[in-house]
């Protein structure tokens, strides 16, 4: 069992080092917001994942987890240091890796033996030199870069982290690839190890096809309607071609979240740096920006002008089971509502909390009906199952017009229209 001090508290770094833990690893997870510290010393997470309490807790009862401010004591008394820290997005589109470079720093001056640094954090290649020179310039105690890319989906991270499809370690030696190899001893997947770059470029392109598989379907659904097709049989037909696959086929308003927005933008990035055009990717990206735009087009299509119309949204997180609105096609979506003039309402079973939504002027409504009250359409954001369940008869009633735009295609058309309602569904 290993000493790790894990670095960053937020969905990646909490999740890694809970699961090590679990895996009977004495854990020192660090960050540098003393609130957030506080919180989780006090048994509360900064926020919601499934599953992931009940590991922290039972880590801590086990004294295998401490959250702590303090890095230098950390860093001190690790064998295995995972870095976890953002790396957010540029305006030009390119990886922002400083904070990456920051704790790299800090390592340096704090390691006082032999040390594995593991790069977790999705950063581009050339920053794994970046970060080696950096951690030189205040240590002569020998450390080993390992690149380790997480493949956490959010809502999900726990079973993911601890029954993965893969795992991938790149590293430049054998041993540095062995240290962290050990980590995961009687996983039952296969452990790729390879070199830096190639674990970097797993990653990477794994976001970007499955946000490419998001851009294609939808633009299929997008010409389901001009030829009238129906994308749910479309996809359904190509999903069983088992080289296909069925999933990442459901189409919708887009691909939000913190990472294949981001990702995608920076292999863009990296590609052109390379001097490599990746053409399919910039399409992918146009495609996804374009889509929420046809929840507008649908509105305007049943609504005429929007000024003064009042739009309710069902979801408002950029997926189930977080609150995560991070590039969120609802914050996108409500934004260019707002200039046109519409009043927005939401319900979202986790986003609770107005500060969530940057500024979008959005009313979060505390049950579903509230938000619907007097709306002149609902609009299916979040691909929220339980909204299935709703009294769309009662909604009805309180509706000042029955329409609905379902951008997840997960309500049940026939039985809608059966109601009486306008129905829109997106490639149907
Ligand atoms: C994604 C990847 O799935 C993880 O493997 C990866 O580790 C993670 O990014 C990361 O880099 O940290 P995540 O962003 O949590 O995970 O969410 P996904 O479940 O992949 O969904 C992303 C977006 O695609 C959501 O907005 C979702 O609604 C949308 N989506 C997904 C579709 O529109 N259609 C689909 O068929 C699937």
């Amino acid at each position: 069992m290993a000493n790790l001090c894990i670095i960053g508290t937020g969905y990646v770094g909490l999740v890694t080092g809970a699961c090590f833990a679990k895996l009977e690893n004495n854990v020192i997870c660090v960050d540098c917001d003393e609130k957030k510290i506080a919180l989780l010393n006090q048994g509360k997470l900064p926020f919601y994942e499934e599953g992931l309490e009940e590991v922290i807790f039972e880590a801590k009862a086990n004294q295998k987890i401490v959250f702590s401010t303090d890095l230098k004591k950390a860093v001190e008394s690790s064998d295995i240091v995972f870095i976890c820290v953002g790396t957010p997005q540029r305006p030009d589109g390119s990886a922002d890796t400083s904070f990456v470079l920051e704790v790299a720093d800090k390592i340096g001056q704090f390691q006082n033996g032999p040390l594995s640094v593991v790069i977790k954090s999705t950063a581009p290649i050339e920053a794994i030199e970046q970060v080696k020179q950096t951690i030189s310039v205040n240590s002569n105690h020998p450390f080993e870069i390992v690149s380790n890319p997480e493949f956490l989906a959010q809502g999900t991270a726990v079973r993911d982290f601890l029954k993965p499809d893969r795992v991938v370690i790149g590293s430049k030696t054998k041993e540095g690839a062995e240290s962290i190899k050990n980590l995961y001893t009687g996983f039952d997947c296969p452990i790729i190890i390879t070199d830096i770059a190639s674990a970097i470029l797993t990653k990477y392109a794994s976001n970007s096809f499955l946000a490419t598989k998001i851009s294609f379907i939808n633009e299929v659904a997008n010409l389901c309607e001009k030829v009238g097709a129906n994308i749910n049989d479309v996809a359904k037909g190509m999903g069983l071609d088992r080289r296909i696959g069925p999933l990442f086929l459901k189409a919708g308003i887009g691909f939000g979240g913190s990472c294949f927005p981001k990702d995608s933008k920076a292999m863009v990035d990296m590609a052109n740096g390379a001097g490599s055009d990746f053409k399919i990717l910039n399409s992918v990206i146009e495609v996804n920006e374009r889509q929420k735009k046809v929840i507008i087009d649908k509105l305007k299509k049943h609504l005429g002008d929007l000024a003064n119309k009042k739009v309710a949204f069902l979801g408002v997180a950029f997926k189930p089971g977080t609150e995560d609105t991070r590039e969120a096609p609802s914050v996108i979506i409500a934004n260019k509502l707002i200039e046109e003039g519409c009043q927005i309402s939401a319900y979202d079973p986790l986003v609770k909390d107005i500060s969530l939504l940057n500024g979008c002027k959005v009313d979060l409504a505390s049950v579903p009906y509230k938000a619907i009250e007097n709306a002149d359409a609902v609009v299916v954001i979040t691909e929220y199952k339980d909204f299935c369940d709703l009294d769309f008869s009662h909604i009805k009633s309180i509706m000042k017009q029955p329409l609905i735009i379902d951008g997840r295609n997960i309500l049940d058309s026939a039985q809608l229209s059966k109601l009486g309602f306008t129905y829109e569904g997106i490639g149907l």
